[in-house]
C-alpha cells in the first residue's frame, strides 16, 4: 500500500513539473488531487487494511503525499501563470524604436519658402507685413481701386463669386478676391500715413489649370504712402528687392502699362546674369482715386504699390515646368526643395 501511495505521489510530483501550461494544471488537479483523483482512490482502500498500525502509516502517507501534491499543484500554477503573464506584456509591448530611427523631417513647400523669404526681405528694407480677408466685398476688389460697375478693366481678373449677401448689402458682391490689392484699400482705411506694407496671400480666379495659371495662387502686395513719394522711389525699392532677393548679379526694369489703380503704371522685369529677362508684376504711382476712396488728399500724400505672383516667381527662380506640379503632392517633387 505505501509503496502503492509512493508511486503514485511521485507520477504526480513527475507529471506537475513536467506540466507546461495552467491547463495542464488544471488537469493534474483533477486527475490527482480532486475526490475522484487517483489519491483519493487509495484513501478508500486505507480501509481494507488489516491493522490499525497499517491503516496509521497508509493514511499518514496518503495524507503527506495529498499535501505535497496540493502544494507542487499551487507552487506550479501560479509559476506558469505569471509565467503567462510575462509572454502576454512582451506580446503587447509596443514598438517605440521606431523613433530611435534617424528622423526625416519635413520641410515647407517651395511657395510657402518663398512667401517666407519674400517677407523677410521686405521686412528687411523697412515693411510691416499686413493681411486681407480672402472673400472681400466688390467694393474693395474692385471700386475702391478705381474700378467702378461695369468698368471694362474688371473684365482682366475672372473673377469667382461667393453665393452670399451681406446684411443690407446686394446680391453678387461678394467675390473671392482676385489679387492681393484690396489689402491696400484695407490698409489705408485703417492706418494713417506713412504706410510701408507688404500683403501675401492667397487669391482666386477663375481659371482652368494649365501649366502657368492656377485657379487659386498666390501674390505679394506693396504700398507706399507717404509724403512727396515718386516713381523714383518705386524704382529704387523695385531694385534693392531684385537685388536683395535674387541676387547682387540681378537687374530690374519697369516698362510702361495700365493698370485702373496705378497712374502712371509699369510692368516690372527681373534681369538674371545671363541678360535674359523675367517677367515679375505690375506697379505704378496710387491714382488719385484710390487714395480718395481712402479719404487720403491726393495733394497732400503719395505712393505707389507692385504685386506679383509667388509662384509664378519660384516656378522661375527653381526651374519648374509645370505649375500645377506644385500643387499635385507628390513628395518626389516637394522633396526637391
Ligand atoms: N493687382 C495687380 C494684379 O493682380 C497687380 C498690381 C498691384 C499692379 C499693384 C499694380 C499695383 O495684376
Amino acid at each position: 500500500m505505501i509503496t502503492d501511495i509512493t508511486a503514485a505521489k511521485d507520477a504526480a510530483l513527475a507529471h506537475i513539473d513536467a506540466a507546461t501550461t495552467v491547463d495542464e494544471i488544471v488537469a493534474l488537479t483533477t486527475r490527482y488531487a480532486g475526490k475522484k483523483g487517483e489519491l483519493a482512490g487509495l484513501k478508500k482502500q486505507l480501509g481494507g487494511l488489516d491493522t490499525i498500525e497499517e491503516k496509521k502509516a497508509a493514511g499518514a502517507a496518503v495524507n503527506d503525499a495529498m499535501n505535497a501534491i496540493d502544494a507542487a499543484l499551487d507552487e506550479r500554477r501560479s509559476a506558469l501563470k505569471s509565467a503567462a503573464l510575462v509572454t502576454q506584456v512582451e506580446g503587447e509591448r509596443l514598438d517605440l524604436t521606431e523613433f530611435f530611427a534617424p528622423p526625416t523631417r519635413g520641410h515647407a513647400h517651395l511657395v510657402t519658402q518663398a512667401w517666407e523669404r519674400l517677407e523677410d526681405v521686405f521686412v528687411g528694407l523697412g515693411f510691416t507685413v499686413a493681411e486681407g480677408p480672402e472673400i472681400e466685398t466688390d467694393w474693395h476688389n474692385f471700386e475702391a481701386l478705381n474700378m467702378p460697375i461695369g468698368h471694362p478693366a474688371r473684365g482682366e481678373w475672372d473673377t469667382l463669386f461667393v453665393d452670399h449677401v451681406p446684411p443690407g448689402g446686394e446680391p453678387g458682391t461678394t467675390v473671392l478676391r482676385t489679387h492681393t490689392s484690396p489689402v491696400q484699400i484695407r490698409t489705408m482705411l485703417a492706418e494713417e500715413p506713412p504706410i510701408y506694407i507688404v500683403a501675401p496671400g492667397r487669391v482666386f480666379r477663375r481659371d482652368t489649370p494649365d501649366a502657368t495659371h492656377m485657379p487659386v495662387f498666390h501674390q505679394i502686395e506693396g504700398l507706399v504712402i507717404d509724403r512727396n513719394i515718386t516713381m523714383a522711389d518705386l524704382a529704387g525699392t523695385i531694385d534693392a528687392f531684385t537685388k536683395a532677393y535674387f541676387g547682387p548679379g540681378f537687374n530690374s526694369r519697369l516698362r510702361p502699362s495700365y493698370f485702373p489703380f496705378t497712374e502712371p503704371s509699369a510692368e516690372f522685369d527681373i534681369q538674371r546674369p545671363d541678360g535674359s529677362w523675367i517677367e515679375l508684376g505690375g506697379s505704378g504711382m496710387v491714382h488719385p482715386n484710390v487714395l480718395r476712396a481712402c479719404n487720403l488728399d491726393p495733394d497732400e500724400w503719395s505712393g505707389f504699390a507692385f504685386g506679383f505672383g509667388i509662384d509664378r516667381m519660384a516656378k522661375e527662380r527653381h526651374g519648374v515646368g509645370d505649375l500645377r506640379d506644385m500643387y499635385a503632392d507628390d513628395k518626389r517633387f516637394v522633396e526637391q526643395f
